[in-house]
């Protein structure tokens, strides 16, 4: 099989953490082709989308020790069409490259893209489980670049304190508590945060989740079932429960709610095309669905003792196993009434 995996500079990617790495190497192992390939490296041609892709040269055998895998992999970079993949995994990190996303259109109905482009499309600002419409498991949310809507929320607020935070931010970037008692600091906040460009920016505004302190969960969903999870704790001075943000990682088994939640959204995420997904779950109330590059494959593995980038790779070989099968069903039948 051909898996192309479209992610940020290989250099860039921590051979302790990365889960796009977990995945790149379950690949190689398996015997596919890999190609990595940066989303700046795109072309079309004569109609004809191309990518410098870096192919991964295959040998007898790979080192099972990330950083030795990260460091000795050789490539070798050829302008190669993207229709020759079965499969690309979308995995560059957010904010999504709207002409990346246009460069893929041209190739999405002879490939597998993981998450699909349409979804990605739908799902790559924190609006989408706005769509939901599920009030019990989505927090009281307003989206506006209206200074005066934001404030009138945050006056009419029951609670004293909400959180803040930027449209299409990730890894708890610009998120902020605001506190009604300290309301001499919203007008300055809501300028700083909505201005930026000519045209403002969008900001989300979210009722403060309670127990937020014990931390979230981070689900990561396969096919729209939950496939693992751990809870990230927050330091002790901060409310933001990203690692990147100082984070720490805890093991975590599903409660019978948060599997209710999980069996609640999965549905639609498939019928949208988001095949693996990353939830952020704070006491029972979904937050967040990181569709571009979630990670946690490695703190999932490490608490349980899994491999579960096992399992995505067995889901996209299934996935074209099926599709291939049903080409081959096709062109038999067609054969069968031809010579009729
Ligand atoms: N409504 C909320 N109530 C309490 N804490 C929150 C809320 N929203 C976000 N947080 C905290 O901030 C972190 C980052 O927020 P999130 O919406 O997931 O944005 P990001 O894309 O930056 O990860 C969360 O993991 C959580 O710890
Ligand atoms: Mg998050």
């Amino acid at each position: 099989m051909n898996i192309c995996f479209i992610i940020n500079p290989w250099e860039s990617l921590d051979p302790e953490d990365d889960s796009t790495l977990r995945l790149i190497h379950e690949s190689v192992l398996r015997g596919h082709n890999v190609g990595v390939l940066y989303p700046h490296n795109l072309t079309i041609r004569e109609s004809q989308t191309l990518g410098f892709v870096r192919k991964i040269k295959k040998k007898d055998k790979y080192s099972g020790n990330y950083h030795v895998f990260h460091k000795k992999v050789e490539f070798k970079e050829q302008l190669l069409p993207l229709e020759g993949f079965d499969v690309i995994f979308a995995r560059s990190n957010p904010p999504i490259d709207p002409v990346m996303l246009n460069f893929l259109d041209s190739v999405k109905d002879d490939t597998f893209i993981i998450n699909d482009i349409d979804g990605l499309r739908k799902a790559n600002n924190k609006l989408y489980p706005a769509s939901f419409h599920d009030n019990e498991i989505i927090p009281v949310t307003y989206v506006s670049k209206s200074k005066t809507v934001l404030k009138k929320a945050i006056l009419e607020s029951p609670k004293d304190k909400m959180i803040l935070k930027p449209f299409d931010g990730f890894g708890g970037k610009g998120v902020i508590v605001l506190e009604k008692s300290a309301l001499q600091n919203i007008n300055s906040l809501l300028d700083f945060y909505i201005s930026g460009t000519k045209e403002g920016n969008y900001v989300i505004l979210q009722e403060f989740i309670e127990g937020a302190e014990e931390g979230d969960v981070r689900v990561l969903m396969l096919n729209g079932e939950p496939l693992g999870a751990y809870r990230r704790i927050p330091a002790r001075d901060d409310i933001r429960s990203n690692i990147k943000a100082g984070g720490s990682a805890r093991k975590h088994t599903l409660s019978k709610q948060e599997k209710i939640i999980c069996s609640r959204i999965g549905p639609k995420l498939v019928s949208d095309g988001l095949f693996f997904v990353g939830l952020d779950i704070i006491n029972d109330k979904l937050i967040e669905i990181n569709v571009c590059s979630p990670g946690g494959i490695t703190r999932i593995n490490r608490f349980n003792r899994t491999r579960i980038q096992k399992t995505v790779i067995d889901f996209i070989e299934n996935v074209i196993l099926k599709k291939e099968s049903a080409i081959e069903r096709k062109k038999h039948f067609k054969r069968l009434i031809d010579e009729a």
